[in-house]
């Protein structure tokens, strides 16, 4: 199963993808591309560490969507790895009809809140905020509603009373890890 990793941050979740490979702890999945819309972005230097093409691909004109010729590049960057997975992973961008439909069915998503729960920007700290005493993380397929589509695997947290915010973020964040290469595996399998 050829899977692209899109990322526009420090790409954690990337490296955890990356390590299950490399105990061989991600079924039949191997990633063949890394992508970014930020040339800064920390996921890209994961790509010479772990031997994997990365790439930056100019998402303009846009600055939280990827519409139009952005959209265009990306499309053309993704299928030309003949994917059967694209994995957003710290991708942030809301992505529209035209990557959804030439990548229908393929795509998932990790978000940090037990979706339906804290949808959008700062899953975290809106968790956080609300005084939740269980949040988590979710990987779910894309569709056309943000953070909306078909729950594939939850992971949850417990909020204990001395966390923090600091504390509660580096919680969610290895629950992540774990999660995301663990769907990863299982769709690898059951392709
Ligand atoms: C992760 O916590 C992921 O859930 C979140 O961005 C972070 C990326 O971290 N994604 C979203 O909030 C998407 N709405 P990373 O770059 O270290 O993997």
């Amino acid at each position: 199963m050829r899977v692209v990793i899109l990322g526009s941050g420090r790409g954690s979740n990337a490296e955890a993808i990356l390590q299950a490979q490399q105990a061989g702890q991600l079924g039949r999945a191997r990633i063949v591309q890394i992508l970014s819309d930020r040339a800064d972005a920390g996921i890209l230097l994961l790509g010479a560490r772990f031997g994997v093409a990365a790439e930056f691909v100019d998402p303009a004109p846009f600055r939280t969507k990827l519409e139009s010729e952005g959209e265009a590049r990306f499309i053309a960057a993704v299928r030309g790895c003949t994917p059967d997975l694209v994995v957003l992973a710290g991708f942030m961008r809301v992505l529209k009809p035209g990557f959804l439909n030439a990548f229908a069915g393929k795509i998932i998503n990790l978000h940090p809140s037990l979706l339906p729960c804290f949808p959008g920007l700062d899953g975290i700290g809106q968790a956080w905020r609300r005084g939740v005493k269980i949040t988590g993380c979710t990987v779910h397929r894309v569709t056309l509603e943000v953070d909306g589509g078909p729950i594939l695997d939850q992971a949850a947290v417990r909020v204990e009373p001395e966390d923090t915010l600091e504390s509660l973020t580096a919680k969610v964040h290895a629950a992540e890890h774990a999660l995301l290469p663990a769907v990863i595996a299982r769709l690898s399998e059951a392709k």
